[in-house]
């Protein structure tokens, strides 16, 4: 991969450069190939899928865990011998081997794709579906007015970036960022993957009050898990018991979703993470770690562009 072209990326390090590209004004990493991101923006929707729509960082994993174990019932047996990565479609990415990643750009343009997975899924149980990509890159059906069911996750953004950033040191199909400062000043000129965090947020923002829409914030999903668990299963349309759901909380929470291999992603990124210095997908799982990382100037530049870009929209998110 040697880059391409991009007004947007012009002033990004080179590596980065090197390593992502820009579709429609946005960028993206060479992984999510130009054919992915076609083949989402022509998906064809089914009018049971449920979606798991989020910006990278603020708790995708966790919510599908939860919408998974919502629609077994809590039955464990379920997610015997899979994998967590392998049970729900990420719409714009290729779908990896199991035995590891695609070694070529050559490869990973022609590898099967997730579209075409979701698409031979069967139809007698509703698909739930994953994808980071921005609003106006997602099917007709799914903007302004969704025909389908969208569960949306926003985190705060402080604790998303230095999610987002340690994300990018562990795999290899996003840039590999020299510093944390580095990361900060490209996630503040959205020339990180997936654009811009504020905008993202908000486009889903505005349609939160839809019926086919439930937005939620990481923020309350860690201080109330049970009511999140409540809540995506209504949604869902699934009554459960008492029993159930407290089942489901308990095999969504961050300790038994780090500690079981089906469910700790850290087991399909196998051969693409740098598990040397003993990182893990499953990191922190906390509120308020950006308080780690964060200087006291980028807080600041960081609380400005946050007044600038939320202004009048109405949403509070919680920091700490
Ligand atoms: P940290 O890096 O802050 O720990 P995504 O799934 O969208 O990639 O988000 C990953 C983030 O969600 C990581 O945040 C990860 O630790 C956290 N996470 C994953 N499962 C979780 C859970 N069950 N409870 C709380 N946080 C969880």
């Amino acid at each position: 991969w040697t880059g391409e072209m991009s007004s947007l990326l012009a002033e990004a390090p080179a590596h980065v450069a090197k390593t992502c590209y820009e579709y429609d004004k946005t960028i993206t990493s060479f992984f999510f190939t130009k054919k992915c991101i076609e083949q989402t923006k022509n998906f064809k929707l089914r009018s049971d899928d449920v979606f798991i729509i989020t910006y990278p960082k603020t708790g995708t994993t966790w919510a599908q865990q939860i919408m998974m174990l919502v629609q077994v019932e809590a039955d464990l047996s379920f997610f015997e011998g899979k994998h967590i990565s392998k049970l729900v479609p990420f719409l714009e990415y290729p779908d990896l081997p199991d035995s590891g990643v695609y070694k070529t750009v050559a490869e990973i343009n022609t590898a099967p794709t997730w579209v075409e997975a979701a698409d031979a899924m069967p139809t007698d149980t509703p698909r739930i579906l994953k994808t980071h990509v921005v609003q106006r890159w997602l099917p007709e059906g799914l903007k302004e007015d969704p025909q389908a069911k969208v569960v949306y996750v926003a985190r705060n953004p402080k604790d998303t970036a230095v999610s987002y950033y340690h994300f990018c040191l562990l795999v290899t199909d996003l840039p590999n960022y020299t510093s944390w400062d580095e990361f900060f000043e490209e996630f503040i000129a959205d020339r990180v993957p997936g654009g811009s965090w504020f905008d993202h947020t908000l486009s889903w923002w505005k349609l939160r009050n839809h019926s086919n829409v439930l937005f939620l914030t990481y923020e309350d999903m860690k201080q109330d898990s049970r009511k999140a668990v409540v809540r995506i299963a209504e949604f869902m349309g699934k009554s459960l018991s008492d029993d159930i759901i407290d089942r489901i909380v308990d095999a969504s929470s961050f300790k038994f979703m780090k500690k079981n291999k089906s469910t700790n992603p850290d087991a399909a990124y196998e051969n693409e993470m740098d598990n040397k210095n003993n990182k893990s997908f499953m990191r922190k799982g906390v509120v308020g770690d950006w308080k780690n990382h964060f200087s006291e100037d980028q807080n600041r530049r960081f609380d400005e562009l946050y007044q600038e870009k939320m202004a009048g929209s109405g949403l509070e998110l919680r920091f700490e």
